[in-house]
């Protein structure tokens, strides 16, 4: 397999280098048994890497039984990786040595480097690293580890199980916590590759890589954060990713001028990129882990599951994981009845959850996991099962499998064993066997839900290449605004470059007078009146902003109380006049977007109005997208389902999408767009209120 990535400086790396060399050299290989130096040069031996290793050090001699060269220049043959463990002062040199020697794969362990402010190094590195087109992974790692090429070039304190996961960890310290509780707990990996710093190599890289790599079912993240994140918004997802991503702070969205700016933070976009890219995110370790175990499984045709169970405890409580993950549960009772009817007691229960009872042994377990998996109608089995001493767990894990590896293993098959230490065994059994086994009911059930959105992922209806642009006038008439040094825009000014993307108005007019409001006013009672003035950003706080005006008689009071409310409380304010909008009424939501600093522009749809602050029901997505993404961008809010109907008011799906491609032409031009309310119902959809910031 030739797989390689593109480096900053267009040339091409070759990743080979790291999951397959012939040939590794350990910069820095030790003869003392506490340095890291040592540990990788045994790591790599004991681990059975069949390739040449040469162990380097300027005091020559032998390590581990093996020759020592003084420079990786002395060394007779190619090198294709190579791993340094030198201190940080010695590792520049290090890696001009590997250039000279032509090494095209470089793993730096050494810390001291841009965590702890060494920027200067880094980069040393990394213009090495480009100028001779070496990937280098790291700094400040714990190493790697590929299982099929017997490469164990870490200093984690065990080998890892074989397995088909790839576990990609930003940090080296949790890599290597991690190592050992995967082996604890009989979870196989394919590889471990700590990213450290990430001069260079980062996580796009190793997906592009394990994309094509056949000893690689599915692909764990334990991520900090991104260098780039648009570069990582572009990598194609070929196989199911996991990502656990810490650090969910919203620093930085406080300064934000509008709502969308507020709610954005960095975690909400991170969502959305994960969402959009089709990326699964997991909450906790043992969530990502349970989730990459599933994946073994193949994946279910339909929604039609069965629980098998010996406790109804377990299975009410599996019945009720079930409904909240949308997995469904096979309802035909007379089927069921007839055909798991001989695995029971008299007392059992066939209505799903097939609950074989206390004292539904070996043999029951047998009988009806075997029928479950034989039968077309059903397309999924849970397999739950409470400790008894009636029973041994390992004997019913066994059978599970045996009937499960029988049947061909076609549909998914999962365990929840709840219980002391002989249920623990039987778990790790049926994980060493590659059957997703649980401690927990509600693991067992998030296991299907994982494949369902999987392949609902897999499935999703895709935009082509979209790509948005600003309309010229829009261009001419912001570049107005903006030199007359003004950053916000006002409202009628929103308005009109809204209009011009094609974003859909209430009737609503600008007026210079009382004169003007009146004209402009006819055939739009009921309206709101705000008012137009450079200096008032929050209107509604200076008494700016009068709802529900029904007749001419009522525009001109109120449009003369507020003039004269606001002369007096901002006797400074140039009063431009007032817009006056139609009212119009439906279900309240919000369409936005702002900048984030790592993905650059982001749309935000969600439940508007007053509360939005305080409910934050909002969705995000990177722009650009198209109408499909926007779709399900829509149906990812809490309260979809009003949109879908609520007291006789539909949502204008179709110009709500609308609106959500049309604001992203202004995503070049502008900082942040609100539109607040953005009103939809059975007639249309109306952008009630609008703001833009530059
Ligand atoms: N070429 C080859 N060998 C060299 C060179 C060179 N240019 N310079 C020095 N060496 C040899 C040294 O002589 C020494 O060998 P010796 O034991 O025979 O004397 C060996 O390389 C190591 O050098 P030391 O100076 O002894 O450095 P030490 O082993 O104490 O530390 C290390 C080096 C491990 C790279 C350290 O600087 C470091 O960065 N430690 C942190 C590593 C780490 O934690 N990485 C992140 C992992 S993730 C996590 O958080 C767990």
């Amino acid at each position: 397999m030739k797989s390689s990535c593109s480096s900053s400086v267009g040339k091409k790396k070759s990743f080979d280098g790291f999951f397959h060399p012939q040939s590794i050299a350990v910069i820095g290989a030790s003869n003392n048994t506490t340095k890291i130096g040592f540990q990788i040069l045994h790591n790599l031996i004991a681990g059975g890497f069949p390739g040449k290793i040469y162990p380097i050090n300027p005091r020559g001699k032998e390590i581990h039984g093996k020759k020592v060269y003084k420079s990786v220049k002395d060394v007779p043959g190619d090198i294709d990786l190579a791993v340094v463990t030198v201190p940080a002062q010695q590792v520049i040199q290090a890696m001009r040595e590997c250039a000279e020697k032509g090494i095209k794969n470089a793993a730096i362990i050494t810390s001291g480097f841009g965590e702890v402010g060494n920027h200067k190094d880094e980069d040393e590195i990394k213009r090495i690293a480009d100028e001779n087109e070496i990937a280098v992974l790291g700094p400040n790692i714990l190493g790697l580890l590929y299982m099929p090429a017997k490469l164990n070039a870490s200093f984690g304190p065990v080998e890892l199980l074989p397995g088909k996961i790839a576990f990609i960890s930003q940090s080296g310290a949790l890599a290597i916590a991690l190592m050992g509780w995967t082996v604890m707990e009989k979870i196989g990996l394919s590889s471990l590759c700590s990213l450290g710093n990430k001069v260079d190599v980062d996580e796009k890289d190793l997906i592009g890589y394990f994309n094509s790599d056949p000893n690689v079912d599915v692909i764990l993240i334990y991520m900090e954060g991104l260098k780039d994140g648009r570069e990582f918004l572009a990598t194609e997802i070929r196989k199911p990713v996991i990502v656990l991503k810490v650090g969910r702070s919203s620093r930085g969205a406080k300064a934000a001028a509008s709502h969308t700016g507020s709610l954005a933070g960095s975690d909400g976009v991170y969502n959305a990129v994960f969402k959009q890219m089709g990326i699964l995110r997991a909450s906790s370790f043992s969530e990502a882990f349970g989730w990459a175990r599933a994946f073994s499984l193949p994946a279910p045709k339909g929604n039609n599951n069965v629980i098998i169970t010996n406790g109804g405890g377990i299975g009410v409580a599996a019945t009720d994981e079930c409904e909240a993950a949308g997995i469904g549960l096979l309802e035909d009772l007379p089927w069921l009845e007839s055909k798991f009817r001989s695995t029971m007691p008299d007392f059992g229960s066939t209505k799903n959850p097939i609950d074989i009872t206390g004292q539904g042994g070996v043999q029951g377990y047998r009988d009806a996991v075997k029928i479950a998996l034989s039968e077309d109608k059903i397309d999924g089995v849970f397999v739950l099962y409470c400790e008894t001493a009636m029973t041994d767990p390992l004997e019913i894990a066994k059978a599970a499998a045996e009937e499960y590896d029988a049947s061909g293993r076609k549909k998914p098959l999962a365990v929840a064993l709840v219980g002391g230490e002989d249920s623990r065994r039987a778990l790790q059994l049926l994980n060493e066997r590659k059957i997703p086994a649980y401690s927990e009911v509600k693991d067992v059930v998030s296991s299907f839900k994982i494949l369902r959105e999987w392949k609902k992922n897999q499935d999703r209806p895709r935009d082509g290449d979209v790509q948005y642009e600003p309309p010229n006038e829009a261009v001419s008439y912001i570049d107005t605004i903006r030199k007359e040094g003004r950053t916000i825009l006002m409202e009628h000014e929103a308005r009109k470059v809204l209009e011009m993307c094609g974003v859909p108005m209430p009737k609503w007019g600008f007026a210079r007078s009382l004169d003007e409001a009146k004209k402009q006013a006819e055939g739009m009672y009921p309206l709101a009146m705000k008012i137009a003035s450079p200096e008032i950003i929050h209107k509604s706080d200076v008494g700016g902003v009068v709802l529900n005006i029904g007749s001419r008689e009522e525009l001109e009071s109120k449009y003369n109380e507020m003039m004269a409310r606001i002369k007096k409380l901002m006797p400074g304010a140039n009063l431009l006049g007032v817009n006056i909008v139609q009212m119009v009424s439906g279900i309240e939501c919000i369409a936005g977007m702002s900048q984030d600093p790592q993905f650059g522009p982001v749309v935000m749809f969600g439940l508007g109005g007053v509360l939005v602050e305080a409910l934050k029901d909002v969705s995000f997505r990177i722009a650009p997208f198209g109408e499909k993404e926007a779709e399900r961008l829509m149906a990812e809010i809490k309260a979809k389902n009003i949109l879908d109907g609520f007291r006789g008011i539909h949502a204008d799906k179709a110009g709500l999408i609308k609106v959500l491609c049309a604001i992203q032409k202004l995503s070049a031009i502008v900082k942040e767009v609100d539109i607040n309310p953005l009103i939809t119902n059975n007639n249309g959809t109306f952008a009630a209120d609008a703001r833009i910031v530059l």
